[in-house]
């Protein structure tokens, strides 16, 4: 998960301003406590380029993105990740996924992840 923190003021933002250090260290105890630590691993990353979706969350290998990770997810979350079922089918975290069209920054002239500005 992106834990990338910006200077404050900063025009794009970060996740980090909005608490994903606290929010990372919480999942990880969270995946602990769940027993879930020797096949759930959460690891802390710099931007992935969703910031304005932030906090961001990449979950793999179900190819799928969180935004607006709050520490109210935590329990949907560890619930979903005990699971075999993608993320995507979980009723509560259906709401966050960041949808293709999403993945343009609003704010800045961005192409989609996966192509070239050129295209
Ligand atoms: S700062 Fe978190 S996705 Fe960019």
């Amino acid at each position: 998960m992106c834990t990338n923190r910006r200077p404050d003021g900063h025009p794009k933002g970060s996740c980090g301003e909005k608490g994903a250090e606290a929010l990372q260290r919480d999942i990880k105890s969270a995946v602990a406590q769940a027993g879930l630590h020797h096949t759930v691993r959460v690891c802390a990353r710099s931007c992935i380029d969703l910031c304005w979706k932030g906090i961001s969350v990449a979950v793999m290998p179900d190819k799928a993105f969180l935004g607006g990770t709050t520490p109210e997810d935590i329990p949907a979350l560890v619930e979903a990740l005990g699971k075999p079922e993608p993320i995507s089918e979980h009723a509560v975290l259906r709401e966050k996924l960041v949808k293709p069209e999403e993945f343009d920054d609003p704010a800045r002239d961005v192409v989609k992840l996966g192509t070239r500005r050129s295209e």
